[in-house]
């Protein structure tokens, strides 16, 4: 992992959540994967998206953004001896805290039960900013496994994405509270579409219907910059499936415990869609 560093770029000033930076040197897509409701498959959907995204011949890499209540590493089952943590605080170098998932793909692990990261201080404002600056010309992919809802924290690691991808379930709760983040991120960050991927789908079709009803609202309610309505980009659905919790539960990615369950066979289509908007490579 020795071409891990790059010098440290210029970057833009910003408010807490404000409105997207641009990190100008990099070509990496960066994909905050967030979500209103807690718990609705986020870090599933990262760490298997992820995976997929690798087999697609992509150099991706997963932040956990989570920053206090960390657990990517959970579900990949790696036991990382320096984490982002250990890079704010100087005690390691951001190479030390790149590894290598068992998808393939490398991953940065954030600590748990961090009280320090529920807020955002300009420590971790600036502190985000550099390694997401310094990492990404790496990386084709960058996914950022944010925590769920609207707190400073959470806005602030998702306006450090270009793209954002909704996670959210066809419960109540969860589409209300995707509508909720969705009106803040449209409205504080002026995006003008966001991704929406529909997990623990029931019926066929269950995601363009929810997609449809969340774009009705957003177009009456919801005003954005330019004046023409924020365009909800339905990018598929992910059954319920019981081989994710077993996968889960043996801290397996599911495309490597079962990789011909419905879920898997969803992931890896979820990955062909996100390739197919990245730009074409550049000659080097
Ligand atoms: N498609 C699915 N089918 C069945 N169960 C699922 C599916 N997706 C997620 N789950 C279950 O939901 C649980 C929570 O998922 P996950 O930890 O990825 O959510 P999260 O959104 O990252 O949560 P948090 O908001 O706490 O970060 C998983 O451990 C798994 O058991
Ligand atoms: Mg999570």
């Amino acid at each position: 992992m020795s071409d891990v560093l790059s010098p440290l770029h210029p970057t833009k000033a910003n408010t807490p959540g404000g409105e997207p930076r641009t990190i100008r040197t990099s070509n990496a897509h960066i994909i905050a994967v967030t979500s209103g409701k807690g718990g609705v498959g986020k870090t599933f959907v990262s760490a298997n998206l992820a995976a997929a995204l690798t087999r697609l011949g992509l150099r991706v890499l997963v932040l956990d953004a989570d920053l206090g209540l960390a657990n990517l590493d959970v579900v990949l089952n790696l036991y990382p001896k320096v984490t982002l943590h250990d890079v704010f605080t100087g005690k390691a170098s951001l190479q030390d805290a790149v590894v290598t998932a068992p998808g393939g793909f490398h991953v940065l692990l954030a600590g748990s039960g961090m009280v320090e990261y529920s807020r955002l201080t300009p420590e971790v404002r600036n502190q985000l900013i550099h390694v997401i600056d310094t990492l990404a010309p790496n990386y084709d992919v960058v996914l950022l496994d944010t925590g769920a809802g609207i707190s400073d924290v959470v806005l602030f690691s998702v306006s450090l994405a270009k793209e954002v991808l909704i996670v959210a379930t066809p419960e109540p709760t969860s589409l209300t509270d995707a509508y909720a983040a969705i009106k803040v991120l449209a409205t504080q960050q002026k995006r003008q579409n966001m991704r929406l991927v529909i997990n623990q789908a029931i019926r066929p079709g269950d995601g363009r219907a929810i997609t449809g009803q969340l774009q009705q609202v957003l177009n009456r309610f919801v005003n954005t910059e330019s004046g023409l309505p924020m365009r909800l980009i339905h990018m598929g659905d992910i059954p319920a499936d019981k081989a994710v919790r077993d996968a889960v539960m043996r801290r397996q990615l599911l495309l490597q415990a079962t990789p011909g369950c419905a879920a898997s066979l969803a992931v890896a289509q979820l990955a062909s869609r996100i390739k197919s908007m990245l730009p074409a490579p550049q000659p080097e």
